[in-house]
């Protein structure tokens, strides 16, 4: 088979509170079932940004497979059992060959080119509530989302206890996860790093800044820093000279594994910096 056949699927997934590990287990039993029958790939994709929300991405190894595997019983019955505990939006059907007329019908295309607000990959049906059709501000909507103006909806605390999971702490055994947030929404993680020669190690928020730096990042609004200690764990003052230089006056939430404690200005960790100002 050519790779030209090859497809790709990506879905929205909404988990419903309190199942994500419920979702999760099924997620990577589904991931298996493909592997091993031969129909593609799959992934599932956290966004940092959005709780609860998943990208489910499926390459198919042709067109003919992605259809195998729909009509598949096995897979069927796991994907029902996925439509349990999670609300599934399809956003790119890689089954059928992209007919560009298609892809947009006229009177989306022109509300999407009258009304910046608009988007394609925005919502594709009104969700509806009980007490009439009009949705209101706070709403949710199918489709990505601009996160400009509600920064505050994100839950970087929870990032940062995430990536702390992925922390190599061998030697130390103190494993830290940090939540950098950009200023257009997106959030960068990181983990403390160690390795055997020790004097290499780096701490999770520099990793963090360091990832978000290599993808283009430029400027930033938060950090988020996760330890498993009862009292906080503030960052280390390479780290806080490293913050200052890049992310200037940065909030910083401290947290544990079950509880905030307490957020903090940079300039008040890193009183009198040095910085480039002063070159
Ligand atoms: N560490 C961090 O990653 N961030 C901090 O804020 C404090 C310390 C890491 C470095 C090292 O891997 C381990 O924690 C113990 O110092």
């Amino acid at each position: 088979m050519s790779r030209s056949d090859a497809r790709l699927s990506v879905a929205l997934v909404d988990v419903a509170p309190g199942r994500e590990e419920e979702f999760l287990a099924l997620a990577m039993r589904f991931e298996a079932l493909i592997l091993r029958k031969e129909y593609g790939r799959a992934e599932t994709i956290r966004d940092e940004a959005q709780p609860l929300r998943y990208y489910a991405v499926r390459h198919w190894s042709t067109a003919s497979a992605a259809e195998r595997c729909h009509g598949d019983p096995e897979v069927q019955a796991l994907t029902a059992q996925i439509s349990q505990v999670a609300r599934i939006t399809q956003v790119v059907n890689g089954i059928r060959r992209p007919d560009p007329a298609k892809l947009l019908p006229e009177d989306r295309r022109e509300r999407v080119e009258t009304d910046r607000r608009t988007g394609f990959d925005r919502r594709q049906q009104d969700l509806g509530r009980p007490e009439g059709e009009r949705r209101r501000s706070g709403d949710r909507r199918l489709g990505p989302r601009r996160l400009r103006g509600r920064a505050g909806a994100i839950d970087l605390i929870g990032a940062a206890r995430r990536a702390r999971e992925n922390a190599h702490a061998d030697f130390s055994h103190f494993k830290v996860g940090a939540a950098l947030e950009c200023s257009d929404g997106t959030v960068v993680t990181g983990c403390n790093v160690e390795n055997a020669t020790y004097g290499l190690t780096i701490c999770a928020e520099r990793v963090a800044m360091f990832k978000a730096l290599s993808e283009g990042h430029r400027t930033f609004t938060r950090i988020a820093i996760v330890a498993d200690t009862s009292s906080p764990t503030p960052p280390c003052g390479a780290c806080r000279q490293i913050l200052w230089e890049f992310g200037g006056n940065l909030e910083i939430q401290l947290a544990n594994l079950t509880h905030p404690k307490g957020t903090h200005r940079l300039k008040d960790l890193l009183p009198l910096p040095f910085d480039a100002r002063l070159l």
